[in-house]
């Protein structure tokens, strides 16, 4: 089933509790929560506390990624705080630190995913492949919105989807960055079924009409 999923990063944030509303109504699936520590990306953006506040204010499904260093030092307290699925990048940490990360995850009953950043090859998700709910795949280099969709991303989209079918076929494929009705296509052709848009929703004044048409592109 193809999901939408809006990223607050491109939100007003002074009303952050309005937009979310404003995404539900206009039919999204997930809400997107980019959480950067100005040291795996270099920029900053939002944290714990948000995803609690979050949590209060809806009942949608957070999807929480983690763009930071050494995430098994956190997972734990952003599923305290309410996310629904923790992701995690694969160059965040060791192997051995990043299942740990994953196990914590799904001790406290939250799904788990693992990112690759656009240098990373499909490979290194071997590890991961049969323990996730959600693979995204970076279709921007992360820490910042409104940049331009990458295209050659999608064989690993394909690469992705094929090592995933066999081992575990529920598992969704995420694609993050520079999503919008023209690229959308590109990515629900290469087997993407998760589709992150955080200028191509929230920097539109009519979101239902925004949601609707990467939906339907
Ligand atoms: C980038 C973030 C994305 C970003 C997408 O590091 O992970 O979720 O908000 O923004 P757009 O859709 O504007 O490329
Ligand atoms: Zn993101």
């Amino acid at each position: 089933m193809l999901k939408i999923a809006p990223s607050i990063l491109a939100a007003d944030f002074a009303r952050l509790g309005e937009e979310v509303e404003d995404i539900r109504r206009g039919g999204a699936d997930f809400v997107h929560v980019d959480v950067m520590d100005g040291c795996f990306v270099p920029n900053i953006s939002v944290g714990i506390p948000v995803v609690a506040s979050l949590r209060k204010a809806t009942d949608m499904f957070l999807d929480v990624h983690l763009m930071i260093d050494r995430p098994v030092r956190y997972v734990e307290r952003f599923c305290r705080a309410g996310a629904d699925l923790v992701n995690l990048h694969a160059e965040a940490d060791s192997l051995e630190n990043n299942l740990e990360a994953l196990r914590i995850i799904r001790a406290n009953g939250k799904k788990c995913g693992v990112t690759l950043k656009p240098a990373t090859p499909a490979e290194a998700l071997s590890p991961y492949l049969e323990l996730v709910d959600l693979v995204l795949i970076m279709t921007v280099e992360p820490g910042f919105g409104g940049q331009k969709f990458m295209d050659d991303m999608m064989d690993k989209v394909r690469a992705v989807r094929r090592m995933l079918d066999p081992v575990n076929p529920g598992c969704d494929v995420e694609v993050d960055g520079g999503v919008d009705p023209q690229t959308a296509p590109i990515c629900k052709a290469a087997g993407a079924n998760v589709l992150v848009a955080g200028s191509a929703v929230f920097g539109k004044a009519d979101r239902a009409a925004a949601i609707e048409a990467i939906r339907n592109s």
